[in-house]
């Protein structure tokens, strides 16, 4: 029987030693009709999977979690509100547990920085449960001890950077963060949300380049579009719009 730890603000984890990955889990749990308030939380994965089908290195120490959330309706456009929140979540909760001390940036869309390198990644993937009812699931890898090396991009963990915690530490926090950033984007809409991210964000003017399979698009960030698209002025002179890519700091 595995440990499920039952938080404040209604989340259920369930907590298991080690998975393939917690993706693939909290799939089948949801198939098989899971309340929406579960999430999965493995100390260790052995095919820990990362956004365009690379591999996330999940040794024991680090956070590797994942949990459901309803998509946007179809006709809503804000189709990155769940990207935006949970990237602001896990910058929220790594501020937090180091007393302030860190504040992380987010490279666009939701990668989570220190320095300049990533701490943290967000998977988002959607699960079909029947032909009208989709579900988010969403994964969040927090480096805490290790992270690994030659990566696209550079990273680091938390320990590195000088912030102390346990992965059951972050989870307790991200959950309450989150429950917290919701609620207000329910309220306040999402403006608020790019406002937010926006403080973590790229500034209007910051070199970067955008990899879309093998294009390299070199320029500078111009803002969001208003479906939350990263807007980028080329080195010609014309702004693209970017729905997805992996975006390099200059
Ligand atoms: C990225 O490439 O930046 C996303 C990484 C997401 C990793 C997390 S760890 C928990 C969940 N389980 C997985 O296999 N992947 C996600």
């Amino acid at each position: 029987m595995n440990k499920v730890i039952e938080l404040d603000y209604g989340y259920k984890i369930i907590e298991y030693e080690e998975l393939a990955s917690t993706m693939i889990t909290l799939k089948e749990l949801a198939i098989a009709g899971c309340d929406i308030n579960t999430a999965v939380w493995a100390k260790k994965q052995n095919s820990g999977r990362g956004r365009h089908g690379r591999e996330w290195s999940s040794p024991k120490g680090n956070l590797y979690v994942s949990f459901l959330r309803k998509p946007e309706n179809k006709s809503s456009k804000n189709i990155f509100a769940p990207v935006f929140i949970v990237a602001l979540a896990i910058a929220y909760s790594i501020k937090d547990v180091s007393g302030n001390k860190v504040v992380p940036s987010i490279k666009w869309p939701n990668d989570v920085l220190i320095n300049k390198a990533k701490v943290a990644g967000i998977l988002i993937e959607n699960i079909s449960l029947s032909s009208n009812i989709n579900i988010l699931n969403i994964g969040c890898g927090i480096n805490i001890v290790s992270n690994p090396d030659n990566t696209l991009y550079p990273a680091t963990n938390l320990n590195n950077e000088d912030v102390q915690t346990s992965s059951k530490e972050m989870i307790k926090i991200f959950f309450k963060n989150l429950k917290l950033l919701e609620k207000l984007y329910i309220r306040e809409g999402i403006k608020e949300i790019y406002k937010m991210w926006g403080v973590l964000g790229h500034k209007i003017g910051d070199p970067i380049s955008v990899k879309i399979d093998d294009n390299k698009i070199f320029g500078i960030f111009n803002g969001l579009n208003d479906e939350g698209g990263l807007l980028i002025l080329n080195e010609a002179g014309c702004e693209q719009v970017i729905m997805a890519g992996d975006v390099f700091l200059l």
